[in-house]
């Protein structure tokens, strides 16, 4: 059985285990995001990439990473990077690399610049719908995808900034690899769900998560204070899958 941690109360005496559940207009799957998909399968996204992010992904080319075939794995929108390391210590024999935007968060872990890396554990600082059209531009397919905690964007006017609304999320899907979703919102994990299978037939589904302790600061945050967990796997397949149609398409 886990265990729960302990938790101070709060100086205004808030409830603290539902500190961090997300609060939303909304009660269910948002009734546009199926047009919203429509609309991005049916017109190329085409804002500039985000030039800080070419740099950062040329370093990393230098590093001859993709050069020995490697494969690696991709820890998109990492934080502090503990995820990452903690992924890499697991997958000794991959590559595995940490993506997020903010610099503050990079820090806490000792990153101090926008390219890091010890060992098989890389810490990038970039962004990632750049990030992820370059990949794809390349060629280079992580072997497992880690979208752990993302910013859930709970205003129902903000459903294009969640990733599986968000103009690049074909992008995202045709990278392939086996994707994983943690979120602690089910509304963020169906509609994530139904978003894969929407644009490419599948059956995916969202699944209760309780490890035994956090992989990342937000997962351990959310598990100390006894909140309900959700994942969402697609498997490899059906990334690849779909690559294969939009690239016949
Ligand atoms: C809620 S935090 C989760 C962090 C970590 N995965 C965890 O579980 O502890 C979401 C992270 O995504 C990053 N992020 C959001 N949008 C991003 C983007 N477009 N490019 C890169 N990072 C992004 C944020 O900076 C933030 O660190």
């Amino acid at each position: 059985m886990r265990a729960v941690n302990r938790l101070k109360p709060t100086k205004t005496n808030k409830d603290i285990t539902k500190s961090g559940l997300v609060t939303s207009g909304q009660d269910g799957i948002h009734a546009h995001l199926k047009k919203t998909l429509r609309k991005h399968l049916q017109t190329p996204w085409l804002q500039p990439l985000h030039q800080p992010t070419i740099d950062v992904y040329q370093q990393l080319k230098n590093e001859a990473i993709f050069a020995s075939g490697q494969s690696f794995i991709l820890d998109s929108g990492c934080g502090t990077g503990k995820s990452t390391r903690l992924l890499a210590d697991l997958y000794s024999g991959h590559i595995v690399i940490g993506v997020d935007q903010s610099l503050a968060r990079l820090a806490k872990s000792g990153v101090k610049s926008a390219f890091s890396r010890t060992g098989n554990c890389i810490l990038l600082r970039s962004e990632l719908s750049t990030f992820w059209r370059l990949l794809l531009n390349d060629g280079y397919s992580p072997k497992r995808h880690c979208l752990f905690y993302p910013n859930p964007w709970p205003k129902p006017g903000h459903l294009s900034r969640r990733w599986h609304a968000h103009p690049v999320f074909p992008q995202l899907l045709c990278l392939s690899g086996e994707i994983e979703l943690r979120c602690n919102w089910e509304i963020y994990a169906l509609e994530f769900a139904q978003a894969v299978n929407f644009v490419s037939g599948a059956k995916v589904e969202v699944k209760k998560w309780l490890p035994e302790s956090g992989i990342s600061p937000f997962e351990q945050k959310y598990l100390d204070r006894g909140q309900t967990l959700y994942s969402v796997m697609v498997p490899a397949q059906i990334t690849d899958t779909f690559r294969l149609s939009r690239l016949k398409a």
